[in-house]
C-alpha cells in the first residue's frame, strides 16, 4: 500500500548547515534502497518533509528519523493513502533555502514567516505541488 506522510520539526541547537548535506546524503542512499521518495524543506529553522512509499517502509524510516538529535518537536501533519507518488525523479530532493522561494512560503502560510505547523492537509498538498512546479531546488 502506497502512503504519504508529511511532518514538521525544528532544528535543534546542535544542527549545522553541514548536517543538512549529511542528511541529504544519507537520505539519497537509504531511501532509494527502500523505494521511498520525497522532499525536504528547511526554512526559518523548521524542517518540512514529505515521505512517500510503502506504508511499512515509510513508518520504519519515520521512526528512525524521530530519534535524530538534530531536530526536535516533530509533528505529523498529514498521513494518507495515495494512488501515485508526487516525487518520482529523486529519492530525497531538498528545497534551496533561498529568498527566491519566499513568495511560495508566504502564499501558503498564515503568517509572514514559514510556519508549516499551522498548515492544514489541503494547504500542505497545494504547497508541495507548487514547490515541485515552481520552487527552486538544490538536488
Ligand atoms: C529532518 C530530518 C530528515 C531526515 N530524513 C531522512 C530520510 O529521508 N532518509 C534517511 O535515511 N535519513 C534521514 N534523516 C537522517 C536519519 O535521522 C539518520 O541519521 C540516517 O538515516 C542514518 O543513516 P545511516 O545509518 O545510513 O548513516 C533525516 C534526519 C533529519 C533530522
Amino acid at each position: 500500500m502506497l502512503i504519504q506522510l508529511t511532518y514538521a520539526s525544528r532544528t535543534s541547537s546542535v544542527f549545522t548547515l553541514d548536517d543538512l548535506a549529511s542528511i541529504l546524503k544519507a537520505s539519497q542512499r537509504n531511501n532509494a534502497r527502500v523505494g521511498v521518495t520525497g522532499a525536504l524543506c528547511l526554512a526559518n529553522g523548521i524542517f518540512l518533509q514529505q515521505l512517500e512509499g510503502d506504508r511499512a517502509e515509510v513508518n520504519r524510516l519515520y521512526h528512525r528519523i524521530l530519534t535524530d538529535p538534530r531536530h526536535r518537536e516533530p509533528a505529523v501533519l498529514d498521513f494518507a493513502e495515495i494512488s501515485h507518488r508526487r516525487f518520482t525523479t529523486w529519492s530525497m530532493g531538498s528545497l534551496a533555502p533561498l529568498e527566491s522561494n519566499r513568495h511560495i512560503f508566504l502564499k501558503y502560510s498564515r503568517s509572514a514567516s514559514f510556519d508549516p505547523y499551522g498548515m492544514g492537509s489541503a494547504t500542505l498538498q497545494a504547497f508541495f505541488s507548487e514547490l515541485l512546479a515552481n520552487g527552486e531546488w538544490i538536488v
